[in-house]
């Protein structure tokens, strides 16, 4: 039996492509898709088991292609003779079989049977970009590591901690700042940013489009000096949907090989509507977050040392449980003050979460509303602006276990832009 094949291919030779696969032994197409939703929609009702994608397809990005892995189609891309630049968008969208549209019938046989014998989907693996799109490589840097800083609802200090911890991480190695959190953004302004600076709403749409590469998220991670880079946030909450989860992870991906330390300040949102909902297509509230949570090499989950702050906590963590996350991981008690929990606050902390949870590993902020306020008026960090606080000081020795980390071998060498 035949596999069966949709075509989406707008150009001239769409014709000719289509005889040239009847001309296969394995392949027959089944429909001619007269553009991107049609596909979809001929996919989702399952009638095919291979698409063919053209470069000039238009609308054709990452979450599309997504789409269609989730309905077990492969997908091939095709370019017109000497089409390099489209050949190269495919790629980028990640594509790893691409045609061209007048190969005869025997090659393209055996290229369409590379891609459906192959144990894959179609779509390379997100941590192996293909090698053209990458500046000068440097074989011996270090692979960067990926720290998500979550935390539960009710303001904890996320964002407190994500940035100050990537501003003390910088200060050793070249290091990235990533405000994901979808609900209420706010490292632009912490650090003093016009709030329409392009960030990571561009870079996931540039991910999508397949046009992200290294150089293109450096242009889009600006430095904010002392060796720090940061994509800004989505400045209004109902852009969710702008950051799916494919490109979400693409751009973590890369920013793995542009910097040493990639700190992610995530919104407190982990529930999965996917479980509310039969379509696993439609973009997911709390994507950015899950992704996050699910590449990271580090967690930090934050919470406030008050009676509710704790209890949010444990139940954070017990949250946490159901959801894919690093093994490594921190809790962190912020704003701990003997006002709120009585006398010895981190002992007294101590037992509680020991007893209530097991947590024995806890890293304790201090209550220092005079320095957080003071570096926010200033649009700047605890570093710059109180370099003796208490608060700074707890959160440097934090960077400490981070910064004096071994590095695995797992993942390739990081790419240095020019710094
Ligand atoms: N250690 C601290 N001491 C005093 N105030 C703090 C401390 N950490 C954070 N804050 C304040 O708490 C509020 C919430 O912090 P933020 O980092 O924005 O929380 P989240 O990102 O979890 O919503 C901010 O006003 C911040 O200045
Ligand atoms: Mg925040």
């Amino acid at each position: 039996m035949s596999r069966t094949v949709l075509t989406a291919v707008p150009g001239p030779w769409e014709s000719d492509l289509v005889t040239t696969v009847e001309g296969t032994d394995g392949y027959a197409v089944v429909r001619r898709c007269a553009d991107l939703p049609d596909l979809l929609a001929a996919a989702a009702a399952g009638l095919g088991e291979v698409a063919l994608v053209s470069a000039d397809l238009r609308a054709l990005d990452r979450a599309a292609l997504h789409e269609l892995t989730q309905h077990s189609v492969l997908v091939a891309g095709v370019v017109a003779p000497g089409d390099e630049m489209g050949e190269r968008r495919l790629r980028q969208l990640g594509l790893e079989v691409v045609v061209v549209a007048d190969t005869p019938a025997p090659d393209l046989q055996d290229r369409l049977d590379e891609l459906t014998e192959g144990a894959g989907t179609g779509l390379s693996p997100d941590d192996e970009p293909p090698p053209e799109e990458l500046p000068a490589a440097d074989p011996d840097a270090e692979p960067g590591r990926v720290l998500a800083v979550w935390g539960p609802t009710g303001a904890p200090g996320r964002s407190t901690v994500a940035l100050n911890l990537a501003v003390e991480l910088a200060s050793r190695a070249p290091t990235l700042l990533v405000d994901l959190d979808t609900y209420g953004s706010s490292q632009a302004q912490a650090l003093g940013l016009l709030d329409e600076a392009p960030g990571v709403a561009a870079a996931c749409r540039a991910a999508d489009q397949g046009t992200l590469d290294l150089p293109a998220l450096a242009r889009l991670a600006p430095e904010v000096g002392g060796g720090l880079r940061i994509l800004t946030g989505i400045p209004r909450a109902h852009r969710w949907t702008e950051l799916r989860a494919p490109s979400v992870a693409h751009v973590l991906t890369l920013a793995r090989q542009l910097v040493r330390f990639v700190v992610v300040d995530c919104g407190f949102g982990i529930e999965d509507d996917e479980e509310l909902s039969y379509d696993t297509i439609a973009p997911r509230r709390n994507a950015t977050t899950l992704t996050t949570l699910e590449e990271a090499d580090e967690l930090v989950v934050v919470g406030a040392g008050d009676p509710v702050g704790l209890q949010r906590l444990v139940r954070g963590v017990q949250d946490l449980g159901v959801v894919p996350t690093p093994a490594s991981r921190v809790v962190v008690v912020n704003k701990v003050r003997a006002a709120a929990v009585g006398s010895h606050p981190e002992r007294r902390i101590s037992e509680a979460l020991g007893r209530f949870a097991g947590m024995d590993d806890v890293v304790f902020l201090p209550w220092d509303p005079a320095a957080v306020d003071g570096a926010m008026l200033a649009g700047t960090s605890l570093a710059e602006h109180a370099p003796q606080s208490p608060l700074r000081r707890a959160v440097t020795s934090l960077a400490d276990r981070y910064a004096a980390q071994p590095v695995s071998r797992r993942e390739r060498g990081r790419v240095r832009l020019g710094r």
